[in-house]
């Protein structure tokens, strides 16, 4: 080989140095083909040498026949990347192949390489197993009992290339699955067969069509480098455990826990909110399987990766668990508002929501407090206990003193709701009395595995039917959305 290589080499050199014609032949260095399917194959080559004029590119040319003569050869051009994939090849049978290198600023042919031969036979190692390319690695470990993670550093131009393109297959002569990547350096490939043993080939696909990247490497699907066992538990609004096994294969130098989370809930202005938190990372003991999140947001999805760092820092997959925190207390609620006095005597409130950052709210309350005197003032309203506010009920024509529900609702609460009539949820929406002042606050509660959670708005506005006095509409303008 280091012989055919120097010759190359001299003749090449002879007819640059020289210019002259008559040196017509040379030789390729590493000319491989290899099936990538049952009826196509990867032809793959490298310059002999650093060549001194510019390549314009390269003339494959293959036959069944080598006595044909070259002209009646199946060609192909190609660009300057020294490998192309040829179709509808008949597989054992013998082929012959040709490379012109074409040069610009050039009427004449360029040099032809001397014949190479391969029979297209089951399918072949990687072209250039021996050679080191330090630089291009393509990895592949399983995640799950039915997934492989692949990933790459491969050097391709990102400009021209669309795609990265994996082909992964159980046998040569089996069916032949891909998947696209974009222009990411790793993905996931699923539904694959326990146990089994996979072959991974990848290419780059560009306007001009496919190009394999020599590099290829096979995985069995079984767990050997990612953690074992994931699972989470001790599930609070604020905090999880997460628990692991230690690989199977792999002495971890570390662990690295990775976590980030998505947030979908109404806001207290009934706006959908919807954002990805930041990622944090944790670097875990190798002695360590099992690790405590803390300071995490209520309700909320978070997303957990594991993954097992080799003593060489090198990269391994993670295995990814998912988990939702508990429920918390409800988030805060505007001050209700008061809005004026309609048929006669009653009194229209406008009610605040509160956000559902936390979690939903399963319901409302709405409380109205008789203010008989200023010692009532100063009471806050977690004073005026849920189960006592329960407990009290009324005749129609009783003097009410103490504070009351006056409507109880569930899902959703109504932007204007009109004191004094009906019943609610439940509760009897009490007539007002004509002399009384009142003020009222909205409780929101959410019922979690913890208990009850409650979260009270601040206190509306005194008001009272027959002073008529801090109503809204008697100095403003209709209000027309929930800002207040
Ligand atoms: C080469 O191709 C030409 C035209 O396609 C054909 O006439 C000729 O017979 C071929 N020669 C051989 C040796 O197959
Ligand atoms: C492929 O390999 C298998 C086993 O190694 C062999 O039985 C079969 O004949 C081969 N196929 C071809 C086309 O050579
Ligand atoms: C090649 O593989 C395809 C499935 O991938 C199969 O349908 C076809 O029969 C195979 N051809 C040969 C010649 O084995
Ligand atoms: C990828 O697989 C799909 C479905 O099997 C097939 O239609 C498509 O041609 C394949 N793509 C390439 C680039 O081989
Ligand atoms: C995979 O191999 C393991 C260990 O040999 C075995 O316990 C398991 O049953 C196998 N799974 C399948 C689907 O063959
Ligand atoms: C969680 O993982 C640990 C460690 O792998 C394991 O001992 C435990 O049984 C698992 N718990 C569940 C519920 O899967
Ligand atoms: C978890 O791993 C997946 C796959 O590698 C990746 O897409 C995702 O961004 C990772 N998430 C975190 C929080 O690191």
């Amino acid at each position: 080989m280091a012989k055919g290589a120097i010759l190359g080499f001299c003749t090449l050199l002879a007819m640059y140095c020289t210019n002259t014609a008559g040196y017509d032949t040379y030789e390729l260095r590493d000319f491989c083909v290899r099936l990538t399917t049952n009826n196509t194959a990867l032809v793959r080559w490298f310059d002999p040498m650093p060549l001194r004029k510019e390549k314009q590119g390269y003339t494959l040319y293959y036959s069944k026949n080598l006595d044909d003569p070259l002209r009646n050869w199946t060609t192909v051009s190609l660009g300057v990347y020294p490998m192309t994939t040829i179709r509808d090849i008949s597989l054992g049978e013998v082929y012959f192949f040709k490379v012109r290198i074409n040069f610009w600023e050039s009427d004449a042919s360029g040099p032809l390489s001397g014949v190479h031969h391969f029979k297209m036979l089951n399918r072949t190692k990687s072209c250039y197993e021996n050679t080191q390319h330090a630089l291009n690695v393509l990895r592949a470990a399983a995640t799950s009992k039915s997934t492989v993670e692949v990933w790459w550093k491969l050097q391709y131009d990102p400009y021209k290339v669309n795609s990265i393109i994996i082909f992964y297959g159980t046998s040569d002569l089996g069916p032949w699955y891909n998947q696209s990547a974009g222009l990411q350096n790793s993905v996931e490939l699923y539904d694959l067969v326990e146990n089994s043993t996979y072959f991974i080939a990848v290419a780059a696909k560009t306007d001009s069509g496919l190009h394999y990247f020599v590099q290829e490497c096979s995985v069995k699907v079984v767990l050997e480098e990612v953690p074992l066992n994931a699972n989470v538990t001790d599930i609070t609004a604020d905090s999880m455990v997460l628990e692991w096994s230690a690989p199977l294969r792999l002495f971890p130098k570390y662990y690295k826990v990775s976590y980030d989370a998505l947030k979908d809930y109404v806001d207290s202005e009934g706006v959908r909110q919807h954002y990805v938190l930041d990622k944090t990372e944790i670097v875990i003991d190798q002695h360590l399987t099992s690790y405590e999140l803390v300071d995490l947001m209520p309700y909320t999805n978070y997303f957990v990766n594991i993954s097992a760092v080799p003593l060489d820092l090198s990269y391994r997959p993670a295995v990814r668990v998912k988990a939702r925190t508990e429920v918390g207390a409800p988030g805060s609620m505007h001050k209700p508002v008061i809005y004026g006095i309609i048929h006669g005597d009653n009194v229209q409130v406008l009610l605040p929501k509160a956000s559902e950052e936390n979690g939903p709210i399963n319901y409302y309350y709405l409380i109205v407090i008789p203010v008989s005197d200023d010692a009532e003032r100063d009471v806050p309203s977690s004073m005026y206990n849920t189960e006592d506010l329960l407990n009290n009920d009324w005749f129609d024509d009783e003097d009410i003193d103490a504070p009351y529900i006056a409507a109880k609702f569930s899902l959703n609460i109504p932007y204007a709701f009109i004191l004094g009539v009906g019943v609610h949820g439940g509760f009897k929406n009490h007539k007002l009395d004509m002399h009384k002042r009142y003020r009222l606050f909205v409780r929101a509660i959410v019922l979690s595995s913890q208990g009850m959670l409650v979260t009270d708005s601040p206190y509306s506005d005194y008001f009272s039917v027959e002073e008529k006095k801090n109503y809204l509409h008697h100095n403003t303008q209709l209000v027309t959305g929930r800002t207040f």
